[in-house]
């Protein structure tokens, strides 16, 4: 099952339920054998996704559910401690974990669906 999952992708979500610079998705997956959560959004067209873990403290960073990007919407900020975080690459650009980056899901489109892969790092949550 896993390794069909990497090569086929897990359905995230529809296309169409991520908006440019809108809510993430939220979605379940194992962080290193961890249940922890990861969010996919839209940025300049492109779906991105990673670990919902800040590279400060392990700890989630949406302020209210599936909300990550600051007031400019340019940017993804941590709610603890504020830290930026580029939304194309995950690449911390300001606060205690500077040049840190989050963990990365890789995402890819097809047929108006979005599909996560698995890593030997992150795994599907659900058993095989
Ligand atoms: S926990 Fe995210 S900036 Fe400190």
């Amino acid at each position: 099952m896993a390794g069909d999952a990497r090569m086929t992708g897990i359905e995230l979500c529809a296309s169409s339920e991520l908006a440019e610079r809108g809510k993430a998705v939220l979605f379940d997956v194992l962080l290193w054998n961890e249940s922890v959560r990861a969010f996919a959004l839209r940025f300049e067209g492109r779906a991105v996704a990673y670990v919902n873990r800040c590279a400060h403290v392990p700890t989630e960073m949406d302020w209210q559910p599936g909300e990550f990007l600051d007031d400019s919407r340019e940017w993804i900020i941590c709610s603890i401690h504020g830290a930026i975080y580029d939304p194309r690459t995950g690449e911390c650009l300001g606060g205690p974990c500077l040049r840190s980056r989050l963990i990365e899901v890789p995402v890819m489109e097809r047929d108006g669906k979005v599909y996560w892969y698995p890593s030997d790092d992150v795994q599907p949550a659900f058993a095989d």
